[in-house]
């Protein structure tokens, strides 16, 4: 079983390349369903989220190839098999997107409910409320959900709250649908807007994203694309935090430096230089840590999937932080680990109280989901000795060799083979 060890306290320096942004990908792919045209996107990060969607979309019908960067979707062979089973939906939550666009373009959709996952129950409660306002037909049956409509119409579709895939999976079923829509209380993350980036590329007629309300104007029918990916602001922000945990000063290139004003925001409050230089962003951190106290929120606000890593940060900041999480229920599975690292936080419902310390110590360590692995690796790089962090493949899902482009910086990192049965 791989692992990854790390020996800490080596400052960072160099250029460091930013990949394209997982999230962006996702929503994209699926995008390609909409269309029969062949498509090509460019600038995909080689992570194993890419490679189930790509398996997804071939067991749909829609022979996939993946060489990163590239990917393939062939054009449609006549026969679209609408179900996306559990065995796949299983690994990856966001196969739930493709069913805004396969009950909008084949009238039916049969997709495995997603279930829970680590950091919540993360219901889809709103997706389905929304096409049901466009007249589909929904039921859960035996663990799957089934939609029916012989064609969508525009709809206004009034989101209970904020939600990034429901946003989207509206706005690619309201592409084809009859008629206008208007989508209110629209999740504004980067990754919904470039995804209307490519909807309108393909001939949509979607305004308004990036804000809280989208107008969509359905189409009879949409045309393939060909397009590059936007980088991806979570990676960028975590090599932030990596070079605030190891100290240096390091050139992020191709780093999303507007997608990221809320993550900089609060970087450079405990202490890190971060400036634009030409097309890149250079971090440094030499003085101490100052604690800072934060609260996740949808964009613009600070991210939920930076709260870990700067909890690891701040594991090491001058004085006590407050990190107050709003968006998921169960979001500090990273908690129990950094303390088994030496650090003094105490959890009070959805509000963590961090104590800096003088040094975290290098151990064993567990990762529990994407973000979580990723904060016990800006722990590693900040704590003296050596840290194991086992089930990487969590890891794997959000970073495309991660190891390889923080040793390119200077960092002990390795990936290793773990013998024995413990994963
Ligand atoms: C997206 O998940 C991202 N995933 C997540 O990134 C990210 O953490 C999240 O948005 C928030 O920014 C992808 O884009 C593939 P939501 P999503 O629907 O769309 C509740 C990562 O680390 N909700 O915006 O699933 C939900 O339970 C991943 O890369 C409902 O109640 O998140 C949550 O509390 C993790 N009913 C809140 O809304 C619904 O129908 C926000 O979730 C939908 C959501």
């Amino acid at each position: 079983m791989d692992a990854i060890r790390i020996r800490g306290k080596r400052a960072l320096s160099g250029r460091l390349a930013v990949g394209g942004a997982k999230n962006a990908a996702l929503p994209i792919l699926c995008a390609t369903l909409l269309s029969d045209g062949p498509s090509r996107l460019r600038n995909v990060p080689a992570l194993r989220d890419i490679e189930t969607t790509a398996a997804l979309l071939t067991h749909l019908g829609r022979p996939t190839q993946f060489r990163a960067p590239e990917v393939l979707v062939a054009q449609t062979s006549g026969t679209v098999n609408p179900e996306a089973p559990y065995d796949l939906v299983r690994q990856m939550r966001a196969s739930v997107l493709v069913l805004g666009p396969l009950v909008a373009r084949y009238g039916r959709a049969n997709v495995s409910l997603p279930g829970g996952c680590a950091i919540g129950a993360r219901p889809v409660d709103q997706h389905l409320k929304g096409l049901e306002s466009m007249g589909a037909t929904i039921s859960v049956e035996h663990g799957y959900i089934i939609a029916e409509a012989s064609r969508l119409r525009g709809a206004e579709v009034v989101f209970d709250i904020p939600t990034v895939t429901g946003t989207e999976n509206l706005m690619m079923a309201a592409s084809l649908a009859d008629g206008r829509s208007t989508l209110v209380n629209c999740a504004r993350e980067p990754e919904v807007e470039e995804l209307a980036r490519v909807l309108n590329k393909m001939g949509a007629r979607v305004d308004g994203a990036g804000t809280s309300i989208i107008q969509v104007q359905g189409q009879r029918e949409l045309l393939p694309f060909d397009h590059a990916i936007i980088p991806d602001r979570i990676e960028a922000g975590t090599f932030m935090a990596a070079v605030g945990a190891a100290g240096g000063n390091v050139l992020l290139e191709n780093a999303p430096y507007d997608d990221l004003e809320p993550v900089i925001a609060k970087l450079r409050q405990v202490g890190l230089v971060i400036e634009r230089e030409s097309e890149m962003v250079r971090v440094a951190r030499e003085g101490t840590l100052r604690s800072v106290n934060a609260t996740t929120a949808p964009h613009p606000g600070f991210p939920t999937d930076m709260q870990a890593q700067l909890m690891a940060l701040l594991c090491g900041a001058d004085g006590r932080s407050v990190l107050t999480e709003t968006v998921f229920e169960n979001r500090f599975m990273h908690v129990a680990e950094l303390k088994r690292m030496g650090a003094d936080i105490e959890i009070r419902n959805n509000t963590a109280i961090v104590q800096g310390v003088p040094a975290l110590g290098g151990t064993g360590v567990m990762a529990t989901d994407l973000r979580a692995s990723a904060s016990l690796v800006v722990a590693g790089l900040m704590a003296e000795g050596e840290t194991i962090i086992r089930r990487v493949y969590h890891l794997d899902r959000g970073y495309e060799h991660i190891e390889k482009k923080l040793r390119g910086v200077g960092a002990d990192i390795e990936r290793i083979l773990l013998q024995g049965s413990l994963p």
